[in-house]
């Protein structure tokens, strides 16, 4: 696995869990020491006991020596990442070419080199180019197998995924990535093999259309707070009929993350290239950027537009629960935002402080609940944490009059009301 992120790192664990031998390769040393002394550099639940089980057992190494890992491998997994390049919306291949280029020195016998990054359509051309090896017979065939994995759920996705989509023309590598996940794919997860571009596209094609879902579920919450509406109906009866499902039809804050911002923005880039205009996507972009200003507003609103000196507690600050990854969090606007008109901010988030808020005057780290919540003006469930789900507020806060902006809509709504608690969701 050339990349340990949170792609490299969760596939490799889990090969080798299945049985492979598994060199995990970073550039970033520091990493590869912490890994090395059987600390995981991210945060995701059930990854550190599979780890050490098979470090231990021996059939898994970390190093940042790519050789060393391309030497004896039968499979090269490419997954460093694909950010938005600084000066437009495309994604950046710099770390994929990179590798390819390195792997070039080291690739002495047939080797299968496979995309698990998201790579724009006809990358793995690109990459064949640069593989390729002439006056000698074929040494390499490049293969796509994006990855679908979400973070948080990570072990699970992986493990037990709908499908395993395989893209290459070569049977011969089609056989062999084929006997890899068996294991898998026994339990139940669908096969597919198609070209190496059909699979660059499904990637795409599906992070786009689970970004739409989520657009269009945000936009429908807005309507039901004008129309006295409760969004979680209408998800809930949408989601009955089985060709829409309820899965990924819960309103929230705008989508963040590592994939989903970028990977449409890469999408729309790479259509145009081809002189196609994906105006739903473009529109789904939009509106989700739309949404962080929404949300601003509306915590305007609830404060009545007094937001100098009031205190504002955050709970979480993640761009979902599970995860230590701040990328595309809507806390990354709407905290900034805030201080900026004066609040006081104080956050919780399960997993630690963030560099993010650190040089931010008047926002800081509680290491617990009850200091973060205590005195507080206004609480913002910003990510849904188990350990947020059953609190007593009226306990915590210890002051009248406070104020809860639930944006998951974790909490029953009459219950709340019940309780005299000033409290606000997200389309109900
Ligand atoms: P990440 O930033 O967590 O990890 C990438 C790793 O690659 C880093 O540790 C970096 O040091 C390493 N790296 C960069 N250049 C290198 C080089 N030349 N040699 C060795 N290592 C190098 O990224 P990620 O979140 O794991 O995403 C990786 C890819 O997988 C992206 O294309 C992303 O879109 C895709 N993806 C991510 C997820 C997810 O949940 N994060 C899910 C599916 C697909
Ligand atoms: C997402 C996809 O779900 C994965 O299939 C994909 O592999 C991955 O992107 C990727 O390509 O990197 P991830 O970003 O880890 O996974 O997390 P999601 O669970 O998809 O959540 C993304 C964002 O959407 C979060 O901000 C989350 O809070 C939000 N979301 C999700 C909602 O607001 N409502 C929902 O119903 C679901």
């Amino acid at each position: 696995m050339i990349g340990a992120g949170y792609v490299g790192l969760v596939s490799g664990v889990c090969f080798s869990d299945l049985g492979n031998v598994v060199y995990c390769v970073d550039n970033n040393k520091n990493k590869i020491d912490l890994l090395n002394q059987g600390k995981v550099p991210i945060y995701e639940p059930g990854l550190h006991e599979i780890l050490k089980k098979n470090f231990t057992q021996k059939r898994l190494f970390f190093t940042s020596d790519l050789r060393k890992g391309v030497e004896k491998a039968d499979i090269i997994f490419i997954c460093v990442g694909t950010p938005t390049k600084k000066n437009n919306n495309s994604a950046d291949l710099k770390y994929v070419f990179q590798v390819a280029k390195q792997l070039k020195k080291y690739i002495k016998s047939y080797k299968i080199v496979v995309t698990k990054s998201t790579v724009p359509v006809s990358t793995g051309d690109k990459i064949e180019k640069i593989l390729n090896f002439k006056n000698s017979k074929r040494l390499v065939d490049v293969v796509s197998n994006p990855e679908f994995l979400r973070e948080g759920e990570a072990i699970r996705d992986f493990i037990y995924p709908d499908r395993v989509v395989v893209g290459t023309n070569s049977k011969k590598a089609n056989r062999i990535m084929k006997s890899l996940y068996l294991p898998i794919i026994k339990r139940n997860s669908r096969y597919f093999s198609t070209s190496r571009k059909g699979a660059e596209l499904v990637k795409y094609a599906s992070n786009a259309f689970l970004a739409t879902k989520i657009a269009y579920i945000n936009e429908m919450a807005n309507l039901c707070e004008k129309a006295e509406v409760d969004v979680k109906d209408i998800s809930f009866g949408m989601g009955l009929d089985q060709r829409i499902g309820d899965r990924f039809l819960r309103a929230g804050p705008a989508y963040g993350g590592s994939c989903f911002p970028k990977d449409t923005k890469a999408l729309v880039d790479l259509a145009k290239k081809f002189n196609i205009n994906l105006s739903i996507v473009k529109t789904v972009i939009k509106s989700n950027e739309n949404r962080k200003k929404i949300l601003l507003q509306k915590v305007k609103k609830i404060l009545k537009g007094k937001i100098r000196n009031r205190n504002i507690t955050f709970l979480g600050v993640t761009f979902k629960p599970n995860t230590d990854d701040m990328r595309e969090a809507s806390s990354l606007l709407m905290i900034p935002g805030l201080q900026r008109e004066g609040a006081k901010i104080r956050y919780y988030d399960p997993t630690g402080i963030k560099q993010e808020f650190k040089n931010l005057k008047n926002v800081s780290f509680c290491s617990d609940l009850s200091s973060a919540c205590f005195k507080s003006d206004l609480i913002i469930i910003h990510t849904e944490w188990n350990e947020f789900k059953f609190l007593n507020f009226k306990k915590l806060v210890k002051k009248k009059n406070f104020k809860i902006f639930d944006l998951r809509n974790i909490y029953n709504l009459n219950k709340m009301l019940n309780n005299k608690i000033n409290y606000f969701g997200i389309g109900r």
